[in-house]
C-alpha cells in the first residue's frame, strides 16, 4: 500500500502509557480521520509519527512510509538528519491555529519564498513564481498582493489556506492535520475542508486528519478511526463507522454528533 501505515504505537511519558498500540492505515489519495473525545491520544499519533513527542517519551512499534519512490519501513527508527529530511519534503502538518506555521514579523511572501528557496533550491524568481502559484491553488484571493501582507491582515480561513500553501509547497506526499478547522467558523470550516479534500484528490497525498467532531469527519473522510485511551477500538470506512458503529464508544460519539453537517460539504452516503 502507497501511504502511511501505523502499527502498534506506544507512547510512554513519565511512566504514564499514553498511546498503547495505535493501529492506522492512511492510503496515499485517501483522508484518514482521526476521531475520538479530547486526551485520547490524537495529537500525541501525530506528533509520534513525526518524530515531534515531547522530551523524555519512550516510543515503540512502527510507522512505514511508501510514496511509490521513497519507501521506508520505520519512520520511528531513522536516524534524525534523515528524519527531518522526510519532515522538510515528503511529510507535512497542520496545525488546529495557523498562526504557529507562520511568523508574525515577515511577510506572507518572505515566508513562503524563504521555505521554496530553502528546501527546494530555487531562484528568487523561481520561488516568487511558486509562491503565488500556491497561493492561488489553496484559493487566497489576489494572490500577487496577498504575498506582500503579514500574518494580522488575513482572516483565520485564509491563514489557515496560507498555512495549507506552506505545507504543500514542497509537495509531500503525507499531510497529518490536527483540528485544522476546530477554529474556525463553519462557513468558513466548510470551504477549508473542500480545499482539504481537493488537494488529497489532486495530489493524491495520504492524509491523516486529527479531530474530535465527528461532522467534520463526516463531511470529507473516507475511513474512520475511532481513538479512546490511547488505543484505536474502530477502524473502518466512513459509512461503516458513521452509521454502523460496532463499539459502544463509536454509537456514543456519533450520537452527540450535530444533526445538521457544514453546508456545502455533503452528507454521509
Ligand atoms: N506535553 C505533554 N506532557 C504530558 N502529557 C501530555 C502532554 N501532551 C499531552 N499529554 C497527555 O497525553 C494524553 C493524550 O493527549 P493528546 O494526544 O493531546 O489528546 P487528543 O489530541 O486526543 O485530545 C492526554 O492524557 C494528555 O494529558
Ligand atoms: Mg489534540
Amino acid at each position: 500500500m502507497t501511504g502511511l501505515e501505523i502499527t502498534g504505537l506506544t507512547l510512554e511519558l513519565n511512566g504514564r502509557r499514553i498511546l498503547d498500540g495505535v493501529d492506522v492505515s492512511a492510503p496515499a489519495g485517501q483522508v484518514t480521520g482521526l476521531a475520538g473525545e479530547s486526551g485520547s491520544g490524537k495529537t500525541m499519533t501525530g506528533l509520534a509519527v513525526m518524530g515531534l513527542q515531547p522530551a523524555g517519551s519512550k516510543v515503540g512499534g512502527t510507522v512505514s512510509y511508501d510514496d511509490g519512490e521513497v519507501q521506508v519501513a520505520d519512520l520511528l527508527s531513522l536516524r534524525p538528519g534523515a528524519l527531518n529530511r522526510m519532515r522538510a519534503r515528503r511529510i507535512a502538518m497542520v496545525f488546529q491555529d495557523p498562526s504557529s506555521s507562520l511568523q508574525p514579523m515577515l511577510s506572507i511572501g518572505a515566508q513562503l519564498t524563504d521555505h521554496v528557496r530553502h528546501h527546494l533550491g530555487l531562484s528568487r524568481q523561481a520561488a516568487r513564481t511558486r509562491a503565488v502559484e500556491l497561493l492561488e491553488r489553496v484559493q487566497v484571493p489576489s494572490p500577487e498582493a496577498a504575498l506582500k501582507r503579514y500574518p494580522h491582515q488575513f482572516s483565520g480561513g485564509q491563514l489557515q489556506r496560507i498555512a495549507f500553501a506552506i505545507a504543500i509547497a514542497c509537495e509531500p506526499k503525507v499531510l497529518i492535520a490536527d483540528e485544522p478547522t476546530t477554529a474556525l467558523d463553519v462557513t468558513v470550516q466548510a470551504g477549508v475542508l473542500r480545499l482539504l479534500r481537493g488537494l488529497t484528490d489532486d495530489l493524491g497525498l495520504a492524509v491523516l486528519l486529527v479531530t474530535h467532531d465527528l461532522g467534520v469527519m463526516s463531511a470529507v473522510a473516507d475511513t474512520v478511526a475511532v481513538m479512546r485511551h490511547g488505543v484505536v477500538v474502530e477502524h473502518g470506512s466512513r459509512y461503516q463507522v458513521i452509521r454502523e458503529p460496532r463499539t459502544e464508544y463509536a454509537r456514543e460519539l456519533v450520537e452527540s454528533l450535530p444533526h445538521t453537517p457544514p453546508p456545502g460539504t455533503g452528507e454521509p452516503e
